[in-house]
């Protein structure tokens, strides 16, 4: 039996997560793995909650620090109520985002708050994932995909091309410097190729992680 893996996916707006986390999720399903997919800012009720507060509004409705709060208090019950029972219950956990996001959108673009970031994380999270997929492309084409959809959760898109190029370097670089669990995958190519491209990487640190 394999032990359970909690798999997430980074990248920038639009780059294809939601869709790639949707399609690992019912592929691992279809293997047989238990699996519970889920998302951030949100996974649990209390989590949604604050996600309603971070996304919509104007887009300097929050200081970066006061951001770094909010991302990682609804981290907190996501990991408490969602994450941590589903993993000890044996399932691999899939989800959208998780604490990356907060290290380059929080730690990187306005200003270097990255260390004020690392230490929330150390004190209030401590849990890193098994396996990461940064979904990387360029911005530009994300900007438009992620756009076209209107979700009304628009606000980070909203703060326009320069940051989303930000955003790209910010993860490429954590994809580098922790590539024991950073897995780079080109966005820009047809759904089911990127799909199939990380299924095989899903599966074959799945066999890894067997007993
Ligand atoms: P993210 O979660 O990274 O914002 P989504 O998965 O929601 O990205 O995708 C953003 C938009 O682009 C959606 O409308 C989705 O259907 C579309 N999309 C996703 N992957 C691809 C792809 N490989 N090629 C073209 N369009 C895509
Ligand atoms: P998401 O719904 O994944 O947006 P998208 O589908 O456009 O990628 O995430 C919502 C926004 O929240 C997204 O713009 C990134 C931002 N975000 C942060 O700034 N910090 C965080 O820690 C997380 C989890 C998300």
């Amino acid at each position: 039996m394999a032990a359970p893996l909690f798999i997430t996916f980074e990248g920038i707006d639009g780059s294809g997560k939601s869709t790639q986390a949707r399609l690992l999720a019912d592929r691992l399903r279809a293997q047989g793995i238990a699996t519970l997919l889920t998302r951030e800012p949100g996974g649990s009720p209390g989590a949604e909650e604050i996600r309603a507060l971070l996304l919509t509004g104007a887009s300097g409705r929050w200081s970066a620090e006061t951001e770094i709060l909010l991302f990682t208090a609804a981290r907190r019950d996501h990991l408490e109520k969602t994450i941590r029972p589903a993993l000890a219950a044996g399932q691999c956990v899939v989800s959208d985002r998780f604490a990356d996001s907060t290290r380059v959108y929080q730690g990187a673009t306005r200003g270097n708050l990255r260390a004020m970031v690392d230490s929330l994380h150390a004190m209030m999270i401590g849990r890193e994932p098994d396996l990461t997929f940064v979904i990387d492309m360029d911005p530009a084409t994300a900007l438009a995909r992620g756009l076209a959809r209107r979700s009304g959760e628009d606000r980070f898109e909203d703060m326009g091309l320069p940051f989303q190029e930000t955003l790209r370097h910010g993860f490429l670089a954590l994809a580098h410097a922790h590539a024991d669990r950073c897995v780079v995958i080109a966005g820009n190519r047809d759904t089911a190729e990127v799909a199939s491209e990380v299924a095989a990487h899903a599966l074959s640190r799945l066999a890894g992680s067997a007993a």
